[in-house]
Order: C-alpha cells, then structure tokens, then sequence
C-alpha cells in the first residue's frame, strides 16, 4: 500500500472512531449545561465559567442537556473557600425514577484550614450504600482541580487530577447490580447541610460568611450520548464503540496511585465498616 493511501485510510478510521463517541474539548457551558434552580445564584460566565452559590435563602444547581450512557468525564472545580463549614457541594451523574443508578462526589465543607471531605457513591437500581471518603492531598479551595469519572461497562473509576482515588467493579456474576442501562446527566449542586455535613453536624453553617461560592470550567466528556433512545456511540453502546475508554482499566501504575491514596487518605470505607454489616459485607467488597 503507498503512503498516501495509508493515510487515507487512516483518515478514514480516525473519522469513525471520531463519529463514534461525542468527544468534546473544554465545551461551552452554555451549551453542555442548564442552571436548574437558585433564582439566579447558579451563572454561567462567558460559556467558560460556572459558578454555583449559596446564601441563607437558597443554594444553586445545575444539570447537563444530555444524558449519557458511559463515559469519560472531567471537570475542574474550585471549591468553597475560607469558612466553608456545612456547605455541601454536589457533582454527580443520576438517572432518574425510583430504581436509578448515581455515581457521586460529595464535597463536605469545613472551617477554615481543616480538611474538606471527598464523599463518594454508587447507587444501582435505587440501592446505594456504598460509600467512601478521602481527605485531598491538597487544598480543593485554593485552585481548580479535575474530578472524573471514568464509567464503562466494567467499571467505575473516580478520580482526581489524573490519580484514581476508587474503582468500582461490575459484579454482576456475583450478584450485584451494575449501572449500564439507565443513560444518566450530569448534575451538581451547592446546598446548606449542616445538620449533617461537617464533622457529623456539629458545626454549623456560618451565614455571615454568604454567599458561598464554587466554580467550575474545562468540562470535557468522552461519552456516549443517548437521545430519543439512541446511543451515539451505536445500537448497543455496552458491545460497541472502538473507544479505548470504554474497555479501560486501572494500569499497574495506576493501580499502585490507587493503593496509596486508599492506604494514606481515606478516612471511611463502607467494606471495613464491620458495625454496619454484622451479617457479613456485601458481595462486591470481597472482590473490591
Ligand atoms: C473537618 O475538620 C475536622 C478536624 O480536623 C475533621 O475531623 C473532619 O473530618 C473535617 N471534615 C469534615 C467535613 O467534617
């Protein structure tokens, strides 16, 4: 084959796997994201900047036009500086209905200097239960970091800057049910909860601090988007597709970050949480 029709025909392949998922490079806000609710405390900044607030009266929130079948999602948030106790700062993908698969981050607020917490979730079919936390290995408030979330049909990574902080497997040959056929959007939100949030409700949201503001931009998703029933990336989105995202997996690099962050910066893990389950853990954390 000569050169030039070598690279023909690799333009040809690049256009399809191009057509296959929606890959989108730091994508306007404005086109990606309705503000949903907060009476104008929820704003978007030149399609590249969306910030959230909150005040004694209401909180903000925003959620993506689509909905997604898998993918590979970044955002960078910047979080609720200084005094940010009983502040709660949601970013989470959510089907909808009472048996609805969720994958969260959950930003719990502090005082000033002490730690935020990263909560994270997986609900499948309405059951959740299955929670994590970490403290960050720097100050969240301080600049904008990237949180995503990696959900293919086997598993769920959620990580930071680029370090896996937790894998969720699909377990389903054990018995656990695995979020792949609800499409879900993109949701966040920043709300009051103090009765709960910081350091287990004992401290309370400070309202001489308000508003309390959290930032977003460079979203990005590789991802496939279902409308009127149709995956972008195909009939069945969880058989097809030449996107590498959609088969990957922790490398042993990878999976070593992984190790060190769960051995040096979770604080909770519903898998050792012996208390909560005396009749034994759930299935999947044998295999976690
Ligand atoms: C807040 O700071 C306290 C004291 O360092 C810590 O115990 C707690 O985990 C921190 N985070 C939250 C959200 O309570």
């Amino acid at each position: 084959m000569s050169f030039s029709s070598t690279s023909k025909l690799s333009t040809f392949l690049l256009f399809f796997i191009f057509l296959g998922s929606i890959s989108i490079v730091s994508a306007d806000f404005n086109n990606e994201f309705d503000i949903t609710w907060g009476d104008g405390r929820g704003k978007i900044l030149n399609g590249e900047l969306l910030t959230l607030s909150l005040d004694k009266s209401s909180g903000s929130g925003f959620e993506s036009r689509n909905e997604y079948l898998f993918g590979k999602i970044d955002m960078q948030l910047k979080l609720v500086p200084g005094n940010s106790a009983g502040t709660v700062t949601a970013y989470y993908l959510s089907s909808k209905g009472s048996n609805w698969d969720e994958i969260d981050f959950e930003f719990l607020g502090n005082l000033s200097g002490d730690p935020y917490i990263l909560h994270t979730n997986v609900f499948s079919q309405g059951k959740g239960n299955r929670e994590q936390q970490f403290y960050l290995w720097f100050d969240p408030t301080a600049d904008f970091h990237t949180y995503s979330i990696l959900w293919n049909p086997q598993r769920i990574i959620f990580s930071v800057d680029g370090t896996p902080i937790r894998e969720f497997k699909n377990s389903e040959s054990i018995g656990v049910p695995f979020p792949k056929n609800q499409p879900m959007r993109i949701h966040s939100s920043l709300w009051n909860a103090d009765d709960w949030a910081t350091r287990g409700g004992l401290i309370k949201t400070d309202w001489s601090q308000a508003p309390f503001t959290a930032s977003y931009r460079n979203f990005r998703a590789d991802a496939c988007v279902v409308s009127s029933g149709k995956s972008s990336c195909g009939g069945s989105a969880s058989s097809g597709g030449n996107q590498a995202w959609l088969s990957e997996e922790l490398d042993n690099t990878k999976q070593e970050r992984l190790e060190w962050v769960q051995k040096n910066y979770m604080i909770y893990n519903y898998c050792s949480d012996s208390k909560r389950f005396p009749q034994g853990f759930p299935p999947e954390c044998k295999i976690a």
